[in-house]
């Protein structure tokens, strides 16, 4: 593993995490947990947005206060589990731009199949964090990224949830340029490819579809 990870290490993280791990959590808990906690993430992973200067006047006087330079961040969602990341990340980014990835894991081939593509404008100006909760094999965030490089996009990361050193390995592989957050760093993958301990399958568990 090299330093293009990030373990965002919070103690709400943790806690919230160790919930929606439980499998007698609900879906509405687990979905309004995973909202809480993408903003704890989005907290980190955009930690070093560019900043300018810029010239207001408070009530009292005016002052040069700080600003995200550049065009507006774009969040991806790798459908459908993403989506449960996105709502977080967009209460506390309300402006940004969004875009998404369909993508499904075939359950033999284990291989991405994409089914969607809508990406904003402007792709090579902005700041991208591409997000999914699991990273299990690595295969549907490797793609997802592609497409999005594809696109235009220079500055990328992707922000997970949960993670597997394998799915960690082999996406770094394929993008090493691309920093990788999530929230914890899980032992291994079983012989299905699920995360273990994991949380199961986020998709089903974040829409009540299983
Ligand atoms: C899950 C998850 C990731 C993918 C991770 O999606 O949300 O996209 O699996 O697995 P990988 O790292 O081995 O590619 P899934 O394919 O179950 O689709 P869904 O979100 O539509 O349920
Ligand atoms: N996709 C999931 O939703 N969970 C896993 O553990 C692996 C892939």
């Amino acid at each position: 593993m090299s330093n293009n990870l990030t373990i965002v290490e919070h103690p709400l993280i943790e806690h919230k995490l160790t919930l929606m791990r439980e499998k007698t959590a609900s879906t509405a808990s687990f979905r309004r947990l995973l909202r809480e906690i993408s903003m704890l993430l989005a907290y980190e992973v955009l930690r070093d947005l560019k900043m300018e200067t810029i010239e207001i006047e408070t009530p009292v006087a005016p002052m040069k206060a700080r600003t995200i330079q550049g065009k507006k961040v774009c969040f991806v969602s790798v459908l459908r589990a993403g989506d449960g990341l996105l709502q977080g990340l967009l209460d506390l980014v309300p402006v940004a731009r969004v875009g998404h990835i369909g993508l499904y894991r075939d359950p033999v081939s284990l291989k991405p199949v994409s089914y969607y593509n809508k990406l904003p404008d402007n792709m090579n100006e902005r700041t991208t964090v591409v997000v999914d909760p699991m990273l299990a094999t690595g295969g549907s965030a490797a793609a997802a990224v592609a497409e999005v490089k594809k696109a235009g996009a220079q500055d990328v990361r992707f922000l997970s949830l949960v993670a597997a050193p394998e799915g960690f390995d082999a996406f770094h592989a394929v993008h090493p340029d691309v920093p990788v957050f999530t929230a914890a760093m899980d032992e291994r993958l079983n012989e299905k490819s699920y995360i273990v301990p994991g949380l199961g399958d986020a998709g089903d568990r974040l829409f009540g579809t299983k």
